[in-house]
């Protein structure tokens, strides 16, 4: 069966595509998704060539009026979308067309599919940057208020996952606050850079027709047209910053998320996650899983994987459009998805986890955990070099450990054994409450460092 000629640029064609050629061109399947900023960028471009003087008023009101017609159909969700109009762009005109006829064949002018794309996944990644900074915006205070709960719980603080210093959890929160923040900065400064706009810029060379692109520019919220019309229809770097900045948030998601998992297995017991955020086993009654947390760390290989995906659809393309670049949407779109979600789960989660405060304690106890507070008690107080300090801590670490004991547990006759000056004093600073207050370098982990961050925070917050 031959298919007719595509009605919107089918002039010169004698017959329609193949269907399999269809089938690949068409991207209606997905950008439909952009359909509120197809015509919010049409609506703004009509109305800018009607104060031009290069359509008349009247038509440019029929344009205005009908493309809020096919929003509320598309909306309503009784749209015809067509996959042989091939895309969001072709569909809404041509529905435009239907409902108003002839006027609907001007809107066009001045303009490309090129940049009405380019505005389109503009306005749409801009929207992503905003919805992306109000849940990290909630996932932070999630973690404040996990921190404000435990500014003082005392906990094992791990270098290669070996226990190396006692902390407290209020300081372990935060430190994931001051990550999603560097995050949302990135997001916020990604926005600043693609915050220009494209429209105008015709299918690559700009336009004869007398537009003025500062007022689409304008009623589109962007700061100011794009100066290169070639640069305006051909990058997509606005959409690989918001990826980059996406892969690097979803990294410290993926960090958060495999220390929930190892906290709430039954070896550690650091956490339970409510039962709003664990699900069973069908087989083990025992169960709790935490799939949640899980789910979030697998689905950062998605993120991932549309950064590398649309950086090497661009690599090799010449100026300016070329229909590889339909390809950017879908993976953006699923990267942003998974974002949303997995920021929306982690938050929720953070939120309704109960940190086990005794079995934190315990575990800041184990594996030799005051050994650095043992040694800058032997510099501070008997005047040793550290590195003679470290190798008395040392020679008591491994008295200790032959015992089966831990170092609180060696007696001061034991200790003096190793070095005569030592005295009582010593047993002050191998306590880990003890160990975790004295760290009151600025961004310590003492309970006073970690309350003044809480309080800057909520600050910057609130502000
Ligand atoms: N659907 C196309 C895309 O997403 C729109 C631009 C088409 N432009 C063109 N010259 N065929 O990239």
């Amino acid at each position: 069966m031959t298919k007719t000629a595509n009605s919107m640029w089918g002039g010169r064609f004698a017959a329609g595509p193949d269907a399999i050629m269809e089938a690949i061109n068409a991207s209606i399947g997905f950008d439909r998704r952009m359909a509120s900023q197809d015509i919010a960028g049409s609506r703004a471009h009509a109305a800018m060539l009607a104060a031009c003087g290069i359509i008349t008023d009247k038509d440019a009101d029929a344009i205005g009026e009908g493309l809020l017609t096919v929003l509320s159909e598309i909306e309503a969700g009784d749209f015809p979308f067509s996959a042989a109009l091939e895309d969001i762009h072709m569909n809404v005109e041509a529905r435009l067309k239907d409902l108003i006829g002839e006027p609907a064949g001007r809107l066009h002018t001045g303009r490309s599919r090129n940049d009405q794309v380019a505005v389109d996944f503009r306005l749409w990644v801009r929207e992503q940057c905003d919805a992306v900074d109000s849940a990290l915006e909630a996932l932070m205070r999630a973690l404040i208020g996990q921190a404000e709960a435990g500014a003082d719980w005392v906990m094992p603080g791990f270098t290669h996952l070996q226990v190396a210093q006692p902390v407290t959890w209020g300081h372990h929160m935060m430190a994931y606050v001051e990550m999603f923040a560097r995050d949302r900065s990135r997001f916020a400064d990604a926005r600043v850079r693609m915050n220009t706009s494209p429209l105008g810029a015709a299918a690559l060379a700009g336009t004869s027709f007398p537009i003025d692109r500062e007022m689409t520019a304008a009623a589109l919220g962007f700061d100011r047209p794009m100066s290169n019309s070639l640069d305006a229809v051909a990058d997509r770097d606005f959409a690989l910053e918001f990826l980059a900045s996406a892969s690097i948030c979803a990294m410290h998601l993926s960090r958060l998320a495999e220390e929930l998992v190892i906290w709430s297995s039954a070896q550690f017991r650091f956490v339970k996650m409510s039962d709003k955020w664990s699900t069973g086993s069908s087989i083990m009654p025992q169960k709790r899983n935490p799939d949640a947390a899980e789910l979030i760390r697998a689905k950062i290989g998605r993120i991932f994987g549309a950064n590398v995906a649309l950086m090497t659809v661009m690599k090799g393309l010449p100026l300016t459009y070329s229909k590889d670049m339909q390809e950017d949407k879908e993976q953006t779109f699923d990267a942003a998805d998974s974002l949303m979600l997995a920021l929306a789960a982690m938050s929720g989660m953070v939120a309704d986890m109960q940190a086990n405060v005794p079995s934190l304690e315990a575990a800041a106890a184990t594996g030799f955990s005051t050994a650095t507070d043992l040694a800058d008690w032997l510099v501070r107080e008997l005047g040793l070099p550290f590195r003679d300090a470290h190798h008395v801590t040392g020679t008591l670490v491994a008295m200790a450990e032959a015992k089966g004991e831990d170092l609180p547990d060696l007696t001061l006759a034991e200790m003096q054994s190793v070095h005569a000056g030592i005295t009582n004093g010593v047993f002050d600073v191998l306590g880990v409450r003890n160990s975790v207050a004295s760290r009151v370098s600025y961004g310590g982990t003492a309970p006073d460092q970690v309350r003044a961050r809480i309080a800057e925070w909520k600050g910057v917050l609130d502000a």
